[in-house]
């Protein structure tokens, strides 16, 4: 047995899915890593020393690579000074400085540990704003929102009913709503107006392109019924571009919430947006005992310094259309019913299904077993270069051409 497999058999003994992670629980052992050691760069190794080219990147936090040393050079020195204190921190106040200079909709900017709670926040908020209760969702924003039936509960994923553990009542006040399905859209908000509080979308992988109609559709759709428009920028920030899909296409929302990308994998979350809302916390109270802590604010400030002065959004476009291009010519020229869709920056690995069941499953595998760690929505960080991109689409035309 692997060292891999017996620290997965550990895992599944005492932690819940096997990790506190869902999306990181590995179903394709004993091909895929059970436990993950180390990282430098754009690889990382598993427990029996294995290397893979990685693009799972934390499933999307690390933008600028493993051990990035300005970022680590940063929370090497903070740390000598000190975690965390009983007082807010200058760090607190320049970080959200730079995130208010960068993001078009921040005017006032607060932190948070994670996604979900930060989302969560924003609904809080616009409830105070508007004094109605109702939310509209589009995408997965995180398990704290995950509250209605035939909502995302995890990325990918969708519940048939109310999703257990979460009561009637609350469920009821959050509605499911597609990507781009304007006329379900106009329905919920002429038939319940005047009782939503904010509609909440997050981008769809494979037809992001829609958004440059789509957004200025929703952008009207709320200003005309007094609702909130908040994007989830979870994924998109510093990644379609520093500001994300509200700096991509131009709309902007009325709040939104970063969060992957803003410190290179430490954990931060960010809510911001217009004055007026914002300037509601002084009712809507969200409060969080470690939303100021300084590693994070460091690593923070370390990275968007970074992404501001070498163009970490281009590379991570160029390079992505280089290996998204290779892989979708690697899937046509072996005849695979399969197609890595929308943005470079972050594509969607679609497999037709209509195609063979299991094909999917086939070709993680044996990109694992090539030394190439893949997920459902895979990133290139600004440390894959083009010598690694050359790499990854040899080893994944190795695992293309093993026998089925
Ligand atoms: C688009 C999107 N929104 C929200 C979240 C939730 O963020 P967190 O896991 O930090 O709570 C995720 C996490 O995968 C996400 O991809």
């Amino acid at each position: 047995m692997t060292a891999s497999q017996q620290w997965a058999d550990r895992l599944k003994a005492v932690v819940p899915w096997g990790s506190s992670t869902c999306s990181k629980a590995a179903p394709y052992m004993p091909d895929e890593p059970g436990v993950i050691v180390r990282g430098n760069g754009c690889r990382v190794w598993d427990a029996d020393g294995k290397e893979y080219i990685d693009y799972r990147n934390s499933l999307g936090p690390v933008t600028l690579g493993y051990r990035f040393p300005a970022v680590d050079e940063a929370i090497r020195k903070q740390l000598e000074a000190g975690i965390i204190f009983g007082h807010p921190h200058p760090l607190e106040g320049e970080v959200a400085e730079m995130l208010c200079e960068v993001i078009p909709c921040a005017e006032r900017a607060r932190f948070l540990k994670t996604g979900g709670e930060a989302i969560a926040a924003c609904i809080r908020l616009a409830r105070c704003h508007t004094g109605r209760d109702h939310i509209v969702h589009i995408g997965y924003s995180g398990w704290l929102n995950a509250l209605s039936s035939g909502g995302s509960t995890l990325p990918g994923t969708v519940s048939d009913s109310v999703p257990p553990g979460v009561p009637a009542a609350l469920s009821a006040l959050h509605h499911v709503r597609g990507w781009n399905d304007r006329e379900a859209l106009e329905e919920i908000f002429a038939k319940s107006a005047d009782q939503i509080a904010a509609l909440v979308v997050a981008a769809d992988y494979a037809r992001m392109s829609e958004g440059e109609t789509f957004y200025p559709f929703l952008r009207e759709l709320t200003d005309r019924h007094g609702a909130v428009l908040i994007y989830d920028e979870i994924v998109t920030g510093f990644r379609i571009a520093i500001g994300g899909v509200q700096e991509y296409f131009g709309v902007v929302p009325d709040l939104a919430v970063f969060a992957k990308g803003v410190a290179n994998g430490m954990p931060l979350s960010v809510y911001c947006g217009k004055a007026e809302i914002m300037d509601k916390l002084d009712k809507a109270i969200i409060s969080s005992t470690y939303a100021g802590e300084t590693l994070t604010l460091a690593a923070a400030k370390a990275a968007i310094t970074t992404y501001l002065g070498a163009d970490v959004v281009g590379h991570i476009w160029r390079h992505g259309e280089k290996l998204w291009q290779g892989v979708n010519a690697l899937f046509r020229e072996y005849d695979l019913p399969a197609a890595a869709k929308g943005f470079w920056s972050c594509p969607l690995l679609s497999f037709d299904p209509k195609g063979p069941a299991d094909l999917q499953e086939r070709f993680f595998r044996a990109a694992y077993r090539n030394g190439v760690s893949l997920y459902s929505v895979s990133y290139v960080n600004f440390s894959h270069q083009d010598a690694e991109i050359d790499e990854t689409l040899e080893r994944l035309e190795g695992a293309v051409r093993e026998p089925s």
